[in-house]
């Protein structure tokens, strides 16, 4: 009798967060996706609100709870990724237009009346992009946040240092004063940092496996790294892409196939030369109290199988 953990996915897709997704539903038996919100971050919330549909509808789930959430940072412009993802946010197939709805209600009333209708302890917060959202619920209602069960989020850098500035990796880049509410709340969170993505390579072999699914989502997925990855190896000549956002949900089905250390990890939000850098305290120089671990290795054959094996479910 599976008891499968329910989690709201809070994401900004973005091909590797479409990975991400599509992990989580093709694992029933391990994860209940509650609903999937959606934040500004890759590309602008329109278009990261119109992608998360077609990701569920690739992966056979209409039914699937979408909802909206914040366009813009809390306090600052939104900055995107297009350079990456290509302007819909998910280059690389053809695209079609969703019919599966957009729920009315706002991303953000969804995670609060979910967290505070829920018995604590129950719900575990995934994200995927900026912490925009997952902030704002926060701030705006203080009260849920003991009754997260976990938070589990892919951002931040420590060894790789940034992507998006010398400093900083995206996620936390574009929206640091939401993550400096989130890394502040209290909660220990689980951190998949560019140290640990940058070790899940999308190389030929892996991208080959997964279009040897031949089917929809097993299809979509390969055309979307083979064009999501062009970027990152020119960059940094590296054998394939980073699949950062579906480390964040092989860690709940197999934690084991991660390894780091609970450290203390602050942000920066006010120098403009290293805004959004995550400050982690590695080697324990100080005496910050441990609020995250910070993850640092992967069994990377062992992701890679696992993510093939889920997505050919679908
Ligand atoms: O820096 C990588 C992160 O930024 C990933 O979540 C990617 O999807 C973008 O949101
Ligand atoms: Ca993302």
């Amino acid at each position: 009798m599976s008891n499968p953990r329910k989690i709201i996915i809070d994401t900004d897709p973005g091909q590797d967060d479409a990975a991400a997704i599509m992990l989580a539903l093709g694992s029933p038996e391990d994860i209940e996706v509650l609903g999937i919100t959606t934040v500004a971050g890759n590309v602008p919330l329109p278009l990261t609100s119109r992608n998360a549909r077609i990701v569920c509808e690739w992966s056979g789930r209409p039914d699937v709870k979408v909802f909206a959430g914040c366009d813009r940072p809390l306090t600052r412009p939104l900055v995107t990724a297009e350079h990456v993802h290509g302007n819909t946010g998910l280059d690389g197939p053809e695209l079609h237009e969703p019919t599966m709805p957009l729920q009315p209600e706002n991303a953000v009333d969804f995670i609060i009346e979910t967290l505070r209708n829920a018995p604590p302890n129950t719900i575990t917060l995934c994200t995927l992009g900026p912490l925009t959202n997952i902030g704002k619920a926060f701030r705006d209602a203080p009260d849920v946040i003991d009754r997260v069960q976990k938070i589990v989020l892919m951002g931040g850098a420590y060894f790789e240092v940034g992507n998006i500035t010398p400093a900083a990796e995206f996620n936390i880049y574009v929206d640091p004063e939401a993550a400096d509410i989130v890394f502040k709340s209290g909660r220990k969170i689980t951190v998949m940092p560019l140290d640990v993505t940058h070790k899940a390579l999308t190389t030929a072999p892996r991208i080959q496996a997964l279009r040897d699914l031949g089917t929809t989502a097993g299809t979509a997925m390969a055309e979307m790294v083979d064009f999501f990855e062009r970027f990152d190896v020119e960059k940094y000549g590296s054998a394939g892409a980073p699949l950062h956002d579906p480390c964040v949900i092989a860690y709940l089905i197999k934690p084991e196939l991660f390894s780091g250390r609970d450290i203390n990890v602050m942000i920066e939000t006010t120098s403009e030369l290293t805004l959004g850098m995550t400050v982690a305290d590695w080697w324990g120089v100080t005496d910050r109290p441990a609020n995250a671990t910070f993850m640092g290795d992967v069994d990377a054959d062992g992701f890679f199988q696992l993510l093939t094996e889920r997505i050919g479910r679908l």
